[in-house]
């Protein structure tokens, strides 16, 4: 995977995704077995967490990946404890992270934050989440998810829920064109896929259908990827209420899936998977979150190595 950062998951290939998921395997087994080289592995590396929006998953597991790797983190803290306060763009704070970092991992509420922060530093950058736009450190530790339990040839993907503001719902369906996946997007009508995303969909060859309603095309998925309605996202709190609660995956509704229907959620879930589902053996939700350790171990494997 010969990039230099990670924006979207456009840039992905199949070939990166795979280069990815099998180092990340490798790094998982070699966790697993306590192997004591890992701690060699990226002594002396120090990587800058930069969240400009709340996180836990995200910051905690590339925290924890670094230092797996045997390196130390620099954390910026949150917004109201940095000179981001003070008035600093976000240009001068990366410029200024870049001197104390070996690599940056940025989450921001604006779109096309991460890209703009490449522009200004030779560091490698991963976006950790800009606005509604991508997040592809989280669809490469979905995808390694899926690859584990439905595997990733001949796939059948339902999203349900919040399309329009879903950050992991564009960068997951981005990736999923690449291993040539049928995918099933269900959301109410205000919170359709963006039409950039659409678009691109289209251009890559995505087999993709629409839906208001799950129940329908559930006996046809391999997996069910579930998302939370981006409430912080909303323009009116109005909009938001009419939406909230729209769809709730149950032990119900589960009898008309197939018995091995993986379901997934990026996490956190509000509503949307009530908790009697987190008993059903193909619920993974929980592993997903864990896998973003040796993932994320991975990415920064092959980025501060620049393989
Ligand atoms: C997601 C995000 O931040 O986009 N969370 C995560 O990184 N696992 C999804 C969400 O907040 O709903």
């Amino acid at each position: 995977m010969r990039q230099d950062h990670l924006i979207s998951a456009g840039q992905l290939s199949r070939s990166d995704v795979e280069t990815v998921l099998d180092r990340a395997a490798e790094l998982d087994a070699a966790l697993e077995d306590g192997d004591p080289s890992l701690r060699e592995r990226h002594a002396g590396a120090v990587l800058a967490l930069s969240f400009f929006e709340p996180s836990t998953r995200t910051k905690m597991s590339f925290d924890a990946a670094m230092k797996r790797l045997g390196g130390r983190v620099v954390d910026m803290g949150g917004v109201d404890s940095s000179s981001v306060k003070k008035g600093e763009s976000l240009a001068d704070t990366v410029r200024v992270l870049e001197g104390y970092a070996d690599g940056l991992v940025l989450r921001h509420p604006r779109e096309g934050a991460a890209a703009m922060a490449a522009e200004f530093v030779d560091i490698p950058v991963v976006n950790a989440g800009d606005g509604a736009g991508q997040h592809p450190s989280q669809t490469l530790l979905d995808l390694y998810t899926i690859r584990e339990n439905a595997g990733l040839d001949d796939l059948t993907v339902g999203v349900v829920g919040d399309l329009k503001y879903g950050r992991t719902v564009h960068s997951l369906a981005t990736a999923l064109t690449e291993f040539d996946a049928r995918m099933h997007f269900v959301s109410p009508e205000s919170l359709q896929l963006p039409r950039s995303v659409r678009f691109d969909l289209h251009e890559a060859g995505a087999q993709l259908r629409e839906h208001t309603e799950l129940e329908p095309v559930l006996d046809q998925l391999d997996v069910l990827y579930v998302t939370r309605i981006q409430r912080e996202r909303f323009p009116d709190e109005n909009e938001y209420r009419k939406v909230a609660g729209r769809y709730r995956v149950d032990a119900d509704s589960l009898n008309a899936a197939a018995d091995d229907l993986t379901v997934m959620h990026p996490l956190p879930r509000v509503d949307e998977i009530a908790p009697e589902v987190d008993e059903y053996e193909n619920a993974k939700y929980f592993e997903q979150a864990h896998n973003g350790v040796p993932v994320r171990m991975a990415l920064l494997d092959l980025l501060l190595r620049n393989e």
